[in-house]
């Protein structure tokens, strides 16, 4: 039992310290040089770059700017992904390996650059990155990390302890990498966006693209914006053209608490190598320092409940940190490819001028300005050196062809779990603020009683492919254990690749 309260409801502190402007949705046909579906760090770094060319860019969200998984990082900056680098170098190697760790490199000059140019106040401040363990095992797989570091060429240090008041055995450091405040720093990119041209549409949906002489998106409100290259960047390509995307990564989701302490955050960002994975960094919130304990990645749609998830990371502070108040807790998802590299160019072979940029592991921050780097490259017809490294179009037999059969045997485990499922439950003990699945004329029908105990039913057959979604209990969500989609409480669709809503369902 944990001393203190989580918050009821998710709200990352970085939307609760900003105010982000607003946006109408779309009312008439447009027409642009670029038109770019996604508000998160991708699709706003591509609009600034490409506005400071003088390109006319449109960019659509199908909600608000900012309240996808950009809203809801870590917001480390930094070029060490976890222990990826030895495992880059025996997949792809050296040279590839080391493309990777340039691009993050430039990723993160990029940011301060941009942060020193144009005056952001956003808290950037630079910070050691560790990796650390306290398992005997992932000792060899550190010092192998350290390695894979020395080839390529990266400053590090391997120690056998650090400033955090946790049992470690040894860690490893990737100096002088940084942290900051991702919403404050991209309000300041969509103000100068602003300023330079940029037409921003909130609450407008893209569903479709239709690819004729020239490419236009489609929305659902029925308008269309007609333009020489479109930048997919709403996390899901919310436009596959068959090339199964949803079968070439897969969705999680992790956790993050927010709380104050009575230490003082002695300075760096931590994330441990093993399972279950502990992510640690300090903020600043109205003069008050957080400390963000992030972590307790599952599959989307698996596992168990999502608040027990929620209170493992709880008792983790507790336990270590002399916890003042629970502050905060939210949550993201996140898309990992099948060989890790995200896919960042040409949604297919054939349709050069629709690009994409997705599957950024957690490390959202760094591949995401890279990826906007990549395609604004494209379109200006600019060189760029890391083009070829993240074609989605790439094939490696080794580990992607393992992995491609490891994720669609998963989802067809689920597809059939999902419908055999016995549903035992009844409405008549459903508690307020809870949910279950029941059957309505022999349909399985997923009920969510309200606070005000309002009922609000929807069929729980995922409008994807058709598995069985579950209910998320942290985020008060219908998450759909195959590829990932996210649906509301009313069924509205929150994250694709599902297109269509969970139809409404009455008892009667
Ligand atoms: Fe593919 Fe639900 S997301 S079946």
């Amino acid at each position: 039992m944990t001393d203190f309260q989580l918050p009821k409801f998710p709200e990352p502190s970085w939307r609760d310290t900003v105010k982000l402007p607003s946006f109408p949705s779309i009312k008439e046909n447009v027409e642009a040089d670029v038109g770019i579906v996604g508000g998160g760090i991708t699709g706003i770094t591509a609009a600034y770059l490409l506005s400071k060319q003088n390109k006319k860019v449109v960019l659509l969200d199908a909600g608000e700017l900012l309240n996808g998984t950009t809203g809801h990082t870590t917001a480390k900056i930094t070029a060490q992904h976890g222990l990826i680098y030895d495992e880059f170098i025996s997949h792809f190697g050296i040279e590839k390996a080391s493309l990777y760790y340039e691009a993050a490199t430039e990723a993160k000059k990029f940011i301060e650059e941009t942060v020193s140019e144009l005056g952001i106040e956003c808290d950037f401040n630079q910070e050691d990155a560790y990796i650390y363990t306290n398992s005997d095992s992932y000792i060899l797989q550190l010092q192998k990390e350290k390695k894979a570091y020395d080839e390529i060429g990266i400053k590090s240090e391997l120690v056998d302890e650090i400033p955090l008041n946790i049992p470690v055995k040894s860690a490893l450091i990737m100096k002088n990498q940084a942290q900051f405040h991702p919403l404050k720093f991209l309000k300041a990119l969509v103000e100068a966006c602003v300023k330079n041209g940029v037409q921003f549409f909130e609450n407008t949906t893209a569903v479709d693209i239709e690819y004729n002489k020239e490419p236009a998106i489609l929305t659902r409100e029925g308008k269309r914006i007609t333009c020489n290259h479109i930048i997919v960047a709403s996390h899901f390509p919310f436009y596959d053209k068959q090339s199964f995307y949803f079968s070439r990564m897969y969705p999680e989701r992790s956790y993050v608490v927010a709380v104050t302490s009575d230490e003082k955050y002695p300075g760096g960002m931590y994330i441990n190598a093993e399972s279950p994975t502990r992510s640690i960094r300090s903020t600043k919130d109205d003069g008050k320092e957080l400390w963000l304990i992030g972590g307790e990645n599952h599959k989307t749609g698996q596992g168990k409940s999502t608040m027990d998830h929620y209170e493992a990371l709880q008792k983790f502070a507790e336990d270590h940190f002399h916890v003042q108040q629970m502050e905060y807790r939210w949550s993201a998802q996140d898309l990992t490819t099948l060989d890790k590299m995200p896919y960042i160019g040409p949604i297919t072979e054939n349709e050069e001028a629709v690009l994409v940029a997705t599957g950024f592991r957690k490390w959202g921050m760094t591949n995401g300005t890279i990826a906007a780097k990549v395609l604004t490259d494209r379109i200006l017809n600019e060189e760029n050196k890391y083009q070829e490294l993240y074609s989605p179009s790439r094939f490696q037999a080794d580990p992607a062809v393992k992995k491609f059969m490891e994720i669609n045997a998963d989802v067809a485990k689920h597809l059939i779990k999902g419908k055999l499922e016995y549903t035992g439950s009844n409405i008549d003990n459903l508690k307020a603020d809870d949910a279950t699945v029941i059957r309505v004329k022999g349909k399985r029908t997923g009920v969510y009683k309200d606070s005000e105990e309002k009922l609000h039913m929807v069929d729980t057959t995922c409008t994807h492919l058709g598995c069985e979604v579950k209910w998320n209990s942290g985020d008060r969500t219908w998450d759909c254990p195959c590829h990932g989609s996210r649906f509301s409480y009313t069924g509205d669709v929150i994250e694709g690749p599902a297109k269509k809503p969970l139809p409404k369902r009455e008892i009667n």
